[in-house]
């Protein structure tokens, strides 16, 4: 068998999930691949930090310039946030190396540039992990609903907000100690107010339209608001009236183009986002072909995002080279109240 080369940018909760994964997985992933996998060069800031996976030192590396010599087949984002991550990841692309990031925030705010780039140096630009932790919407969207017409997709994108709703409504815990527990699970960004404040859903649903219409609205046009002001008060109160408070993401096709919003929203206790619980996500769309569908699954934490990251790393490692279809910003989508400053 052969070896893959995979370099690898982070390793913190997603980034030791993806080093579990492989390793648990290794003889199989071998035996469907006919290549081993090989963790060669893996970016930290800091190499003497504990870890909960051991990487032999010659493998830990905190200059990013030992992963770009290291002549890696593929590399693995797993760091986050966009600067210097962007021209990481432009380098590597340059340099032809295939890309699985999980990294909403970059494609929100560079993947029209990167997309491109790959499709240049005809290299893979891989992302299940980015939306919806370990739920394999993208992959279902590219490849199974291409004759529908989706009207509209509306979701729960965010584990650590609705964990946090969930906690609040069952343990009336405050805000503060929920919150605490999400980034002890691994769930929040490395900046919670990402999630609290609705960003995070915002990246998520900006690539999701992307994949929808073909297009998506730049960020500063997304309608968005977080949940960082609802109080225990108003969740008791709306479930006293028959309703659940869930932070909704929701895309849809209007007359005057595409409106793209993250908000808390009240739901019927029968309806079936109102039913997500914890850190699971879901994703509800339409098709004129199909009907409804709804898909459900962990959206967030070390294996379950793992898991993403590495159906895509085995999937790439299978398929030929095709472009990407090119991504897309409409300025002057349908009118939105303005909450919205990206950040
Ligand atoms: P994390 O636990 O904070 O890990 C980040 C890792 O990147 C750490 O190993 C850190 O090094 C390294 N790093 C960060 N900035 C760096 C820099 N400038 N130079 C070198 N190394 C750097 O984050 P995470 O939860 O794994 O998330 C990683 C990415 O996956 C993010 O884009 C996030 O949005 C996305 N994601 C996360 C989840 C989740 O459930 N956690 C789910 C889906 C997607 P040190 O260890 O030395 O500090
Ligand atoms: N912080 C994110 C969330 C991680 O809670 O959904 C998964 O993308």
């Amino acid at each position: 068998t052969g070896v893959v080369r995979v370099g690898l940018l982070g390793l913190g909760t997603v980034g030791g999930g993806v080093i579990k994964t492989i390793r648990s997985q290794q003889e199989k992933l071998a035996s469907r691949l006919g290549k081993r996998i090989e963790i060669v060069k893996a970016l930290v800031r800091d190499s003497e930090k504990e870890r909960a996976v051991h990487l032999d030192r010659s493998v830990l590396t905190t200059d990013f310039e030992d992963v770009l010599k290291s002549d890696v087949d593929i590399v693995v984002e797993v760091m986050g946030g966009v600067e210097p991550t962007y021209d990481y990841v432009r380098a590597l692309i340059e340099k032809g190396c295939h890309v699985v990031t999980a990294n909403k925030e970059l494609l929100a705010k560079r993947g029209t540039e990167l997309v491109d780039l790959a499709n240049r140096h005809q290299v893979h630009l891989a992302y299940e992990a980015s939306v919806a932790g370990g739920i394999p919407i993208l992959g279902v969207l590219r490849q199974f609903l291409r004759t529908n017409d989706i009207s509209g997709v509306r979701g729960i994108l965010n584990g650590t907000t609705n964990f946090i709703l969930t906690k609040m409504e069952q343990e009336q815990l405050s805000y503060q100690e929920v919150l605490k527990q999400a980034q002890e699970l691994g769930y929040a960004e490395a900046d919670p107010r990402s999630d609290v404040e609705g960003f995070d859903a915002m990246y998520k649903l900006y690539i999701l339209a992307q994949l929808v219409y073909g297009e998506s609205l730049p960020l500063a046009e997304v309608n968005r608001k977080g949940i960082a002001d609802l109080t225990a008060g108003q969740i008791r109160i709306a479930g006293e009236l028959g309703y659940r408070i869930k932070l909704i993401a929701q895309a849809e096709q209007t007359g005057e183009g595409i409106r793209l919003s993250v908000e808390p929203t009240m739901l019927p206790l029968s309806h079936p986002l109102a039913q997500i619980q914890d850190a699971f996500n879901a994703v509800q769309l339409s098709g004129n072909i199909v009907g409804d569908l709804l898909f459900t699954g962990r959206g967030a934490g070390e294996l379950p995002t793992a898991s993403a990251v590495v159906e895509d790393l085995a999937y790439l490692l299978t398929q030929p080279f095709t472009p990407h279809p090119v991504w897309k910003e409409r300025e002057g989508g349908a009118e939105t109240t303005q909450e919205t400053e990206a950040k």
